[in-house]
């Protein structure tokens, strides 16, 4: 049963008060974190928001008020109102940890069962029950912690977008498919049986609308919803921070963003962020560490030795060449020690890559040991070892395979031997980079045609535009991803905004002029009507928070998170519908209910 507030206001947080506030009488409201009871004196911590305040209650302080206390139990939600007086036995890692609070009376708000999980801040609570009682995981210190850092954030990029001219505007959530690659949220409609709205994948198109209707500069902090399988830093529904300018070509795009960055990690964490960023093509961070999107916190480059082995007496290695594709290699510093059987188990990580094998030469200070070694000329080995830049005491590290599969292998293997050597242990560095110079269009083996490596309406580069018809598969785009410590934090293209080039993108990509119509057709119809040279970028809100927040995982930047298949705890969404609702919706089910 709890007690009505009967006019009481609060008037103090619990993690506000210190010294300066000794000697007045002060109400704070919130929940027991623990109660402590020594015989004539209790002592309770009252968490709120803001921090823990030590509640004292005694006989001798109000006698009524020390009976009532010794009720409470943890997480029950109280109001207390007494004299702040300095502490005896001083706490000096609390915040508060000088005063307390002298309880002359209080008020039971509300009782509480004992919690399912322990409202503290390290907590190891299986992850369903943490999410089934989202609202109590929410409670603990850190986690508010985090919904502070994201709030804060979203006011800093507020703030500096409005400084720069941008208007926040809405798009629907209710829409047509968004191309932006992966499975819809479908959403049936009840006006028009049988037929769907998309949830938004992006407010992509919308927001070059928006630009045709001369909004110049345009933003939105965005819920977008994708069908995909999800990964530790993937959600279904995520949030976007959603960026386009008019009148822009790529450096100016990508030098508001770093600007907007640069902001944001002063005005959360007060940290410098130099700008300009680093900037590396698609082809450089591909070469150098098999990865779009590079870890720069660290070397170990990728090294292509095919030229020291075109000749060799490995037939692996030379039928590779042969085929087109590639010898490479990286070094890992002080690894000849390593034994065989983690070099075993290097050799088991790649081929989950697709690589073959994985070969290796020890530069050990007494000799060098390689199972290759019988293969190699003493040149062509002391030739690999100048190319890896292999020093006595390295371990060389070497696929053989077509380019793609030799460059993702190794480039796996690069990250995971640095999270097992804990090379970025302590690191605490933000390593930006821009990658430039995506490919406008990939093949898909499969499908046996080109798909828009972004979506198909970014732009070619000038220079490659002559090669759209004719080797498509070599045309660059005026695409850019702002990459931090080996994660995409966002990405974005300058458009295209000719209406003839658009439809050889089309053509390219294989839709007919009906079926791009069809699909696209508004924003073809708007780009008749003067549309001006526009671009942007959107970032990972979610995954901006985790940086900023310092997590790995992005459910903890999410208030009410789905889990890995998608699935709700807290509201065991998706759920079974009503008959009726179905039946309006012109929808019958013909599939056995999973759950
Ligand atoms: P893109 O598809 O690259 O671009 O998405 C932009 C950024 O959104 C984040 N992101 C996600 N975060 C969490 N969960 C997900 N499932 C998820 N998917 C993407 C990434 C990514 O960098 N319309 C274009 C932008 C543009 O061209 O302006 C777009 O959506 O951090
Ligand atoms: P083998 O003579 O078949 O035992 O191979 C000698 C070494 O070459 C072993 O360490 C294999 O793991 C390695 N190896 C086999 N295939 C490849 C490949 N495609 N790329 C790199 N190394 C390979």
């Amino acid at each position: 049963m709890g007690e009505a507030l009967e006019g009481l206001k609060r008037n103090i947080m619990c993690g506000e008060l210190r010294e300066s506030h000794i000697g007045t009488k002060f109400t704070v409201m919130g929940w027991v974190q623990r109660k402590r009871n020594l015989g004539g004196l209790l002592f309770i911590d009252l968490r709120d928001r803001t921090g823990i305040l030590q509640v004292v209650f005694g006989e001798a302080i109000n006698n009524e008020a020390f009976i009532k206390a010794d009720n409470v139990k943890p997480e029950f939600c109280i109001a207390v109102t007494g004299e702040l007086v300095h502490r005896e036995s001083v706490n000096p890692n609390m915040p508060t940890g000088m005063v307390e609070l002298k309880g002359e009376s209080i008020k039971i708000l509300s009782e509480s069962e004992t919690p399912p999980i322990y409202i503290k801040e390290d907590l190891d609570a299986a992850e369903n029950i943490r999410l089934k009682y989202r609202y109590l995981d929410l409670r603990r210190p850190d986690m508010q912690n985090i919904f502070m850092i994201r709030h804060k954030t979203a006011k800093a990029i507020r703030d500096f977008l409005d400084d720069n001219g941008f208007l926040e505007v809405e798009t629907p959530m209710l829409t047509k498919s968004t191309p932006e690659g992966a499975r819809d949220y479908l959403v049936p409609s009840r006006n028009y049986p049988g037929m769907f709205y998309a949830l938004p994948q992006s407010p992509q198109l919308f927001k070059q609308l928006l630009m045709v209707s001369g909004f110049d500069r345009y933003f939105q902090i965005v819920k977008c919803f994708r069908d995909e399988d999800l990964r530790a830093n993937r959600q279904p529904e995520f949030t976007q921070v959603d960026i386009e300018l008019s009148f822009v070509e790529q450096d100016d795009v990508i030098e508001l963003n770093e600007k907007l960055v640069s902001h944001v990690f002063k005005s959360v964490l007060n940290k410098e962020i130099k700008t300009p960023f680093k900037r590396m093509t698609y082809k450089d961070a591909m070469d150098k560490y098999g990865s779009d999107k590079p870890d720069l916190r660290f070397g170990m480059e990728i090294k292509n030795i095919s030229s020291d082995v075109l000749n060799c007496g490995f037939k692996v290695f030379t039928d590779a060449i042969n085929n087109g594709g590639s010898v490479r290699a990286i070094t890992v510093k002080s690894g000849a020690s390593m034994g065989r059987k983690d070099i075993d188990r290097l050799g088991e990580f790649v081929k989950t890559y697709k690589a073959k094998g994985l070969a290796w030469i020890a530069c050990k200070e007494e000799e060098i040991k390689s199972p290759i070694a019988k293969f190699l000329t003493e040149a062509e080995m002391n030739n690999i070892i100048k190319s890896s830049e292999a020093e006595v005491g390295d371990l060389i590290l070497i696929v053989a395979d077509k380019n793609s599969v030799v460059l993702q292998s190794l480039g796996a293997l690069r990250l995971e031997i640095a999270k097992k050597q804990e090379i970025l242990k302590g690191n605490d560095e933000f390593n930006f980079v821009w990658i430039t110079e995506f490919p406008l269009l990939e093949y898909d083996e499969e499908e046996g045609r080109y798909f828009a490596a972004h979506h198909p309406f970014t732009a070619p580069m000038d220079e490659d535009i002559s090669y759209l018809e004719s080797e498509p598969g070599r045309v660059r785009a005026k695409a850019y991803d702002m990459v931090l410590n080996g994660e995409e934090l966002g990405g974005g293209s300058i458009r295209i905004h000719d209406t003839a080039l658009q439809e050889k993108m089309f053509s390219v990509l294989g839709f007919s002029n009906e079926s791009a119509w069809e699909r696209f057709g508004f924003l073809l119809e708007a780009f008749k009507f003067g549309p001006p040279p526009h671009g942007g970028l959107a970032f990972g809100f979610d995954r901006m928070i985790m940086f900023l927040a310092g997590t790995d995982n992005i459910k903890d930047v999410i208030a009410f998170p789905k889990n890995q298949n998608a699935f709700c705890y807290l509201t065991d969404a998706p759920n079974i519908v009503d008959e009726k609702q179905l039946n309006e919706l012109g929808i019958s089910i013909n599939v056995k209910n999973k759950k």
